[in-house]
């Protein structure tokens, strides 16, 4: 196994433990902290040394791979890492390669995604640059980006919910909410 992606698996095995870690925190209905993304929230780096930082569009490599987030309530500073169901994926493409229903939903070619995968809700953190598609590894689901999340491989049974945004002041803002139901597959 190269160096690469010995760091990428243990970068994804870390976030794992990192997801089982929050999971324990209580959700409270009224704790922002935990409230799903609001309109007009804005963007940042979930961890490492740039945490609680902006995600400025300079910080998304055209083309891939996704860059983590966590969405903030800019009045209040208040980031809503309460809930691993708010980790969400960006994406930086140019606008031309997006579907239409994608593109509606995009901020100057940039994508954002549910970064919990549909499947059983590993975080989607992995990056294929071949295909340039999303990566979950814990089944090896991919993800296109520039077709609203479609599944072109693996086991996850429907598409990453989307997360409308938009340019305010030239700073990457969310426009609505989820497109759809955040997480994995409920046991039946
Ligand atoms: S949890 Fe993502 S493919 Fe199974």
């Amino acid at each position: 196994m190269s160096h690469g992606r010995r760091a990428v698996l243990k970068a994804a095995l870390g976030l794992g433990l990192w997801f089982s870690c929050l999971d324990s925190v209580p959700a409270r209905a009224d704790d922002a902290r935990t409230a799903r993304p609001q309109e007009g929230d804005r963007f940042v780096f979930p961890f490492g040394d740039r945490e609680g930082q902006l995600v400025t569009l300079e910080d998304l490599p055209l083309g891939g791979p996704q860059q983590l987030a966590y969405p903030m309530d800019p009045g209040a500073k208040i980031v809503r890492n309460g809930s691993t169901l708010n980790l969400v994926a960006l994406v930086r493409f140019d606008p031309a390669q997006l579907t239409e229903e994608t593109r509606a939903l995009s901020a100057e070619g940039v994508v954002a995604y549910s970064a919990v995968c549909t499947h059983q809700g590993c975080p989607v953190s992995m990056w294929q640059a071949q295909a340039k598609t999303l990566f979950c590894a814990c089944h090896a689901t991919q993800f296109d980006p520039r077709d609203h999340a479609r599944v072109v491989d693996g086991p996850a049974p429907r598409r990453l919910p989307m997360l409308p945004i938009k340019l305010v002041d030239g700073v990457l803002t969310v426009a609505g909410g989820f497109t759809g139901r955040v997480g994995g597959e409920r046991p039946s």
